[in-house]
Parts: C-alpha cells; structure tokens; sequence
C-alpha cells in the first residue's frame, strides 16, 4: 500500500486528476442523512478516510465528523488539511469510545476486505458502533460493471510526474497495479493492490447477517451505494 503509506503525498494530486468529485458525494449524505435521520446535529465516522476528501465536506455541512484509516500517513494529511479528530483504526475491529450516527465507508475503501468473512467483521464492527437506527454507507464502482473488465490502463499527470494504473480481474479479485513515476527525482515505484469485487447481493446478505435492516441500493453514475439501517 505505497500509495498510502510512502506515497501518501501524491494522493491527492492522483484524485484530483481522476476528477473525484467529493463535495457532490458529500451532498448526497447529506440528502441521506435528512431523510433517514432528519435535521438534528450528529456525529459521523469516515472509515477508510484517507486524507479527509469527504471528511472535510462533511464538515463543512456542520456534521460532527471523525476520521478513520488504517494508514497514519494518510490520516496524518487529513488531520492538516481538516483539523478533524483522526483515529487510526483497522475498519475489521474498532471499538470508539462514543457511538456514531453514520459510518461511510467510501470510494471502494469495502474492497479491501478480502473475503465475506472480513467484510460480515467490518459490517458487524460498524454496527457496533451506531446509535440504533443510524446508518452505514458504503460507495463502490457499481460490482456489476467491474465484474466485467478484464484489463484497462489509466495514465494520469501528477505534479513532475506520473501515475499508470493498470486494473486486472481475475474474478472475484481486482488486482490493481499503481506505477508511481517521478520525474524529478527519478524514481518509479510500482505499488500492487488486491481487492475483492463483492457482488451486490452478498454485500447486502452479509450486512442483514450483522444486523443491519432496511438496506436500500442506489446506483448513481459508476457507484453503487448501499445505505444499511441499526
Ligand atoms: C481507495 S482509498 C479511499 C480513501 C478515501 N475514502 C477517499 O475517498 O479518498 C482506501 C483507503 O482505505 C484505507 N484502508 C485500507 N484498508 C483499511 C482497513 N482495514 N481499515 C481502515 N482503512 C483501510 C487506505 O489506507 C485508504 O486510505
């Protein structure tokens, strides 16, 4: 995980250039939020947070919000550019000392469960940490159409340099590849990543069996969300 450890810096140059689009992801919680939850103030976790790209629209909103990531690097960005509380946090087994009232798990951050035992851990954790009838978001490139790549290669402009991202499936595995070329300093680092593409409808069975009810799909653009009820 270079890219989120040593690399961390570049992160954000690397979503800028993919033209991730946070603060209309942020709205759409936001519309979520007021539906399910109402007007009132509450408190959310971004699990898998990295350097605090929905964390900081989030807030910008007025929510209480938390960050939550594995790497310290990246929560290391997110703690400067946020000024939020960031907690280092493995998503399979956190425990917080107050319950939230939504937990997203955004931008494929599920994916890195590797199997539907991992992923009924992290559901089950989340649960855990909700306030009844809060709730659990989680954003994936919808499965369906990932299922169906074979390969494709990206290249994207950076600040002096590159980045060349190469997807392979060997379903049910996403192996990504992120070859980090920088000119400057001459250097190039390959960095492997695997995910495993869970299919809709094992994603939903795993979060009924933590608990969660109500799970509602919504496919918007590329993304699949799934919005799971305490
Ligand atoms: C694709 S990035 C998404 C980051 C952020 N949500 C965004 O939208 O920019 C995946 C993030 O998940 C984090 N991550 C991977 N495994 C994790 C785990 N077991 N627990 C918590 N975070 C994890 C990585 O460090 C990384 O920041």
């Amino acid at each position: 995980m270079k890219i989120y450890k040593e690399k961390a810096k570049i992160y954000d140059q690397f979503i800028k250039a993919t033209g991730k689009n946070y603060s209309q992801e942020a709205d759409l919680i936001t519309e979520i939020k007021e539906k399910k939850i109402g007007k009132r103030k509450i408190k959310i976790l971004d699990i898998g947070s990295g350097t605090g790209g929905h964390a900081l629209e989030l807030k910008k909103k007025g929510f209480e919000v938390f960050c939550g990531d594995i790497n310290k690097e990246m929560l290391d960005i997110a703690k400067n550019k946020t000024s939020l509380p960031c907690i280092c946090m493995d998503m399979k087994k956190f425990s917080l000392p107050k319950k939230m009232d939504i937990i997203t798990c955004m931008y494929n951050t599920i994916m890195y469960n590797q199997n539907i035992g991992e992923l009924k851990m992290t559901g089950k954790s989340c649960y855990n940490n909700l306030n009844n009838g809060g709730l659990f978001i989680i954003q994936v490139t919808n499965p369906e159409k990932i299922k169906n790549i074979k390969e494709s290669i990206t290249e994207w402009d950076i600040d002096e340099g590159k980045i060349v991202h190469m997807n392979i499936v060997k379903y049910p595995k996403l192996i990504h590849y992120f070859i980090i070329i920088d000119f400057k300093n001459k250097d190039c680092i390959i960095d492997k990543h695997e995910n495993t593409i869970f299919p809709v409808k094992v994603i939903v069975n795993s979060l009924n069996k933590v608990g969660f009810k109500n799970i509602e799909v919504l496919n918007k653009g590329i993304y699949t969300y799934f919005i799971c009820q305490k």
